[in-house]
């Protein structure tokens, strides 16, 4: 078989019999036996090779090139309306057990799992190339990154992981003749006859499989070319294998953002906040603060996953695996997070959203009303009055996380930076507060375990539906729940001074359904209030749930929310925390034989806590 030998004007620098690492291209080579490409091409991951592997999809129909002027050097991709999201019922943890992948996960045992997929691996790649592409996550020679090559036959892979992480040949250098490195597989299960036409979007709409194999540190991933499913270092190896690899080896994979914020004295705190998808990682991670809170300033490091470690001086110190962004585009604009608009000026992947007349980009959001003769993400001329959206709800950017204005300047440090607190919020229309304090790290461990959040368009399924989905990691877990509750627990005791953990909840409603916090930007009230908690420059009042401000406590500067509305929303209804309470009972009875024990006293102690307490727990305005 040749090698890099696609109708190419573009010959890669690195070449399959130059490489080093004999085990890696002995690997290749066998996979190549398997799924039968017609070529091999070994990435460089040079700008030149990027530019002519975007060049390649729009002559394929998968791109579009956007206008010159209004979105330099960028693209758009429809993809098939089969493939649009995170498919979670095809999404397998395939331990040598079953009670190591646990209830909340799909488990098939290994052998039957490769008995499955190996007829249909077979011949996969028929028609296409095969890239091989290696890929670090986090900084190149990082004590805390770690390094993966994904086969692919899918350019838009490739052209995504080359934003997504760093990649290329300055990785195949740092692997040497043996490194370690997560074989990450993966075909869109569309192999072509001879002289069979490819479509814009190659994709199996029928058979998707997305399989981990935990003991192995291996992935395979069938059928489908979108996102989370196909770029594979993302939830695949970043999460769900990594979480393995943090178990066994003492450290933390979560699906958290990570930013800093910088007080008006120039004082630098880092927190990492867990919430589940498109629940507003990105935006909380890019936020701008309101102009009254003069002088804070917040950066971001990360927005979707966090590497921790512990360091030498006892913290706990977090890198960004990642080196872009794979964003929700609707709803994002000016007003709700300018930075991410600002990071997508230029050099950026659009895949669903709606194609303006004069070839720019358009999202439900992003503008009052869509633009006169928009062409939607089915590529048909959208018509408002369908009552349908032009961009898909889960239609993404890819962008450089270094255009980001308010990106970090220690985004890169290979040590990290150093974590002082962590939150976790679930999209709560009703129950939960905007913000409270967990008493220690053991119900920090509990509040996190038992996030409960209504389902969004980023994962296919019952949208608006309450789960739990604890640590926002449910769809992202390579091992059993409970074992990740214990792994934390210890993690915590072995910490001197922990981060302190909080809840937030930024989408609870009123009775006309609105949101009642006004959100994004507004958030630096809320954590200004966490921060100064960290710092113990502030006090907070014992509610049923742990530590809650009072309205004196937060600055509410220039914010026409009244005291009124304020303990609106953080009121705490023991008739809905019956009900919340069950449905922690029915995870936990899920989960009853890892269980850590302690989760039952704490379950208790909360019940005991809420039933003394007022039916309606809030704080009056007079008892401040
Ligand atoms: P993944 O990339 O899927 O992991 O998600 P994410 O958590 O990064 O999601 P993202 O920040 O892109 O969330 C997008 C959705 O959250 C959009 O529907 C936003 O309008 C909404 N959102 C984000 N922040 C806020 C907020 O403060 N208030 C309200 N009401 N909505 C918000
Ligand atoms: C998520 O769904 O949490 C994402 C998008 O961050 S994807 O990478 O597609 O999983
Ligand atoms: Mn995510």
């Amino acid at each position: 078989m040749s090698t890099n030998n696609v109708a190419l004007d573009y010959e890669s620098k690195v070449q399959q019999e130059a490489v080093q690492h004999k085990e890696l291209v002995e690997w290749v080579k066998k996979t190549a036996e398997l799924t039968q490409p017609d070529a091999i091409y070994w990435c460089d991951g040079s700008t030149e090779e990027y530019d002519y592997m975007c060049d390649l999809l729009v002559q394929g129909g998968t791109f579009k090139k956007l206008n010159e002027e209004k979105r330099p050097n960028s693209y758009l991709a429809f993809s098939d309306p089969s493939d649009v999201a995170r498919v979670e019922d095809k999404t397998f943890i395939c331990s040598k057990r079953k009670s190591d992948a646990g209830p909340t996960n799909n488990w098939m045992d290994p052998d039957e799992m490769k008995a499955t997929l190996q007829p249909l691996m077979k011949g996969s790649m028929k028609g296409r190339t095969m890239y091989v592409i290696p890929f670090s996550m986090g900084p190149v020679g990082s004590p805390i990154a770690h390094i993966g090559v994904e086969l692919t036959d899918s350019p838009y892979v490739v052209v995504n992981m080359k934003i997504m992480t760093r990649m290329g040949k300055h990785v195949l250098d740092q692997l040497g003749t043996d490194g370690d490195y997560i074989k990450c597989l993966h075909t869109v299960g569309a192999p072509l006859e001879p002289g069979q036409e490819d479509v814009s979007w190659p994709c199996n709409p029928d058979t998707k499989y997305i399989v981990h194999y935990p003991e192995e540190r291996r992935i395979e991933s069938y059928g489908s070319g979108y996102g989370g499913n196909a770029l594979l270092g993302k939830k695949c190896f970043a999460l769900r294998i990594a979480s393995t690899m943090a178990r066994d080896e003492g450290w933390l994979a979560e699906h958290m953002l990570i930013l800093g914020v910088e007080s008006p004295e120039g004082e630098k705190t880092y927190v990492a906040a867990a919430f589940p998808s498109a629940c507003g990682k990105t935006n909380f991670a890019m936020m701008i603060p309101p102009k009254e809170l003069d002088g804070w300033k917040i950066t971001t490091v990360g927005d979707d996953i966090a590497w921790i470690k512990k360091g030498p001086d006892g913290r706990l110190y977090a890198i960004n695996p990642e080196a872009g962004y794979f964003g929700v585009a609707p709803g994002t604009n000016y007003d709700t997070n300018p930075n991410a608009m600002e990071s997508i000026r230029k050099d950026a992947i659009f895949t669903n959203v709606a194609l303006t007349p004069d070839g720019d980009v358009w999202w439900e959001g992003m503008s009052k009303e869509a633009p006169e003769g928009i062409i939607d993400w089915h590529g048909n001329v959208y018509d408002p009055s369908s009552g349908k959206p032009a961009a898909h709800p889960n239609a993404r950017f890819t962008s450089p996380a270094a255009l980001c204005p308010s990106i970090d300047e220690k985004w890169e440090d290979p040590a990290g930076v150093p974590i002082s607190a962590f939150i976790f919020g679930g999209r709560r229309s009703t129950t939960v507060p905007l913000v409270y304090q967990a008493p220690n790290w053991n119900f920090g461990v509990y509040l996190a375990a038992t996030m409960g959040s209504e389902m969004t368009a980023a994962a296919f399924g019952n949208v608006g539906a309450v789960r739990r989905d604890p640590f926002a990691m449910l769809p992202f877990m390579g091992y059993h729940m409970a074992d990740y509750f214990n792994h934390w627990l210890q993690f915590g005791r072995e910490l001197s001074n922990p981060p302190r953990i909080f809840g937030v909840n930024w989408f609870r409603k009123d009775e006309n359904g609105k949101f009642v916090w006004p959100g994004f930007g507004e958030n630096m009230r809320v954590l200004k209030w966490i921060v100064q908690r960290v710092k113990g420059e502030i006090s907070a009042v014992e509610s049923p749930l742990g530590w809650v401000p009072s309205y004196s406590d937060m600055d509410m500067t220039g914010l026409d929310f009244s005291e009124e509305e304020f303990y609106k929303i953080m009121s705490i209804d023991r008739e809905a925390w019956k009900e919340e309470v069950l449905s922690h009972e029915e995870l936990f009875s899920k989960l009853y034989d890892k269980l850590p024990k302690e989760f039952l006293y704490m379950r208790e102690l909360m019940k005991s806590a809420l039933w003394r307490s007022p039916e309606t727990w809030g704080q009056q305005p007079e008892r401040v």
